[in-house]
């Protein structure tokens, strides 16, 4: 077996370099698998010849502290036997994570890039910036011209069309459409599932997501039921719709194109969104330029970036990541005995939350009250009341809805609260969301703990060490190191002052009568 990425060794070609053209012109890192199948099986007796380093052990293993926390060596080496039209993607794709991501995020995951914001600044608005933006990427980011672009449209519908994205953003033919829409990866919180219990170390990468892969945009485009009616409507049969991304994807040894699928319903509902603009810029290349899907309410996974083509099918896609990925297993499940049939499709996103500020393990100093922030987001509805405890969840206080934000059918509400705490030390706090029809969350990680660690929606905890200087003796604490010009935090820094002295000390020995019984 070849050595685990850190220690990986450096790709050598081997046989001569294969070449798979670019499919079209203006469209770079775009090879089309579907509809070769000899192509695909070129490939699969490509990748064959190797062994690829195994992923790094990060979940048994303590969380490397870099950033990238995650490098991807196996997913790079996979672009780099495919020859030139994706050896460059890996440089590419970090390229326009410089270019369009904010400085500090958190890479998750170097290749394919996998990425969420500082936990603090995620919820500073209702709407997220770009530039603050997850990024879930399972390959490359194809670079493709927008005059050159086109997207066809076929299957099981009356009337196959190819339209470019002028036509689309015509609206003399299309109606523009504006939503305010959440993107949730069903991966966000996956950290604490792994620190409970680890479980499938897929080969791309399973992010070890904190609480940001989720986020708030205003997208522009048009409802692709126009744009279904624009081809004469679906044929009969034609129930699900499948998208085509023009990025290349490994499985097992296999290639293929990005493809997933959603019921005919979810669009017939005015529920899926193809978007060329993100709150009111061009999209970013890095969330799908020029052209993605955005369907309202369910995983992120389904709205395809760098979408090229969109078929009308009977049954829902046969493709690999619909097929194989975002499964949702029950907790006897494991390595020992999943198969693809025995998981659920992950569609419709449940209720969540989290508190993204304080921090877990923050050391906060107050006066009897604690300023919280986060966010909550239901798939299937929308957040109604956010509750946050102090003490693990057995005292709930109500988020006053004046501090909760806009409430939207398909997009998260941003919450903060002033929470009394009166306790001192460490606590667990914790957060739950009731949607409109009154869903709520699991209590805990293990209620809800699944081998593809998707789907984190338990109460979201974080552990603080509480302060409060409205007691006499923290004020008291708080005045001697501030006397001494020495902080108290953090609190595993050794105190440099004596806790109290002599005289106070025998004082207060006096009146409780010592330490020992008198007989
Ligand atoms: N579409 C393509 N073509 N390729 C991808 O890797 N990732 C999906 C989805 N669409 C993906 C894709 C996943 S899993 C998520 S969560 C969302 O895109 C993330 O969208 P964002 O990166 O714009 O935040």
């Amino acid at each position: 077996m070849a050595p685990a990425e850190p220690n990986a060794l450096p790709f050598r070609q081997k046989g001569d370099v294969p070449v798979f053209p670019e499919e079209r012109p203006g469209w770079g890192g775009y090879i089309e698998w579907e509809e070769y199948p000899e192509k695909k099986k070129k490939a699969a007796e490509i990748l064959k010849q190797y062994d690829f380093p195994v992923p790094p052990e990060y979940q048994f293993e303590p969380m490397p502290k870099t950033n990238p926390m995650l490098e991807g060596v196996r997913w790079k080496q996979y672009h780099y036997a495919m020859g030139p039209t994706l050896k460059d993607l890996p440089d590419i794709s970090w390229k326009y994570v410089q270019k369009e991501k904010s400085p500090d995020m958190i890479h998750v995951l170097q290749f394919p890039y996998n990425g969420e914001p500082p936990r603090e600044r995620l919820v500073e608005t209702e709407i997220t910036r770009n530039s603050d933006h997850f990024v879930r990427n399972h390959g490359g980011i194809p670079e493709i011209d927008p005059e050159k672009y086109f997207l066809d449209i076929g299957g099981l519908v009356n009337n196959p069309k190819r339209i470019t994205l002028k036509e689309l953003q015509d609206e003399s033919i299309f109606p523009r459409q504006t939503s305010t829409v959440t993107l949730q990866c069903s991966g966000t919180r996956r950290i604490e599932q792994i620190r409970q219990y680890p479980g499938d170390g897929d080969e791309l990468i399973n992010a070890p997501w904190g609480e940001g892969a989720i986020a708030t945009a205003r997208w522009t485009g048009v409802s692709l039921k126009k744009v279904l009616k624009y081809c004469g409507g679906l044929k009969e049969d034609g129930k699900h719709l499948e998208f085509y991304g023009a990025d290349t994807y490994f499985k097992k040894g296999q290639v293929s194109n990005y493809v997933v699928s959603v019921p005919a319903r979810k669009v017939k509902v005015n529920e899926v969104l193809l978007a060329w603009e993100m709150n009111g810029e061009p999209l970013p290349h890095i969330h799908g330029y020029p052209l993605r899907v955005v369907v309202m309410g369910y995983i992120g996974a389904r709205s395809c970036k760098w979408l090229y083509k969109i078929k009308a099918i009977p049954h829902e896609s046969d493709g690999v990541v619909q097929k194989k990925e975002y499964l949702y297993y029950t907790p006897q499940i494991g390595k020992h005995n999943a198969n693809y049939s025995n998981g659920f499709s992950i569609q419709t996103m449940p209720v969540s939350s989290a508190i993204m500020t304080p921090l877990d393990q923050e050391q906060i100093i107050h006066d009897g009250k604690i300023r919280m922030r986060g966010w909550a987001y239901s798939g299937s509805g929308w957040p109604v009341r956010v509750e946050v405890s102090g003490d693990g969840g057995s005292i709930w206080y109500e988020v006053p809805f004046e501090n909760m934000s806009t409430k939207y059918f398909h997009a998260w509400r941003t919450w903060w609260i002033d929470l009394p705490v009166d306790a001192e030390g460490w606590l667990e706090a914790c957060v739950r969301c009731w949607d409109d029809a009154l869903n709520t969350q699991p209590t805990y990680v293990r209620s809800a703990w699944n081998w593809d660690l998707h789907v984190t929606s338990s109460c979201h905890r974080v552990r603080i060490y509480s302060i409060n200087k409205s007691k006499p003796a923290t004020a008291r604490r708080l005045k001697q190191v501030e006397e001494a010009g020495i902080s108290l935090i953090p609190i595993t820094h050794p105190l440099e002052i004596d806790l109290e002295t002599d005289e106070e000390y025998n004082a207060v020995m006096e009146k409780r009568k010592w330490r020992d019984p008198v007989e």
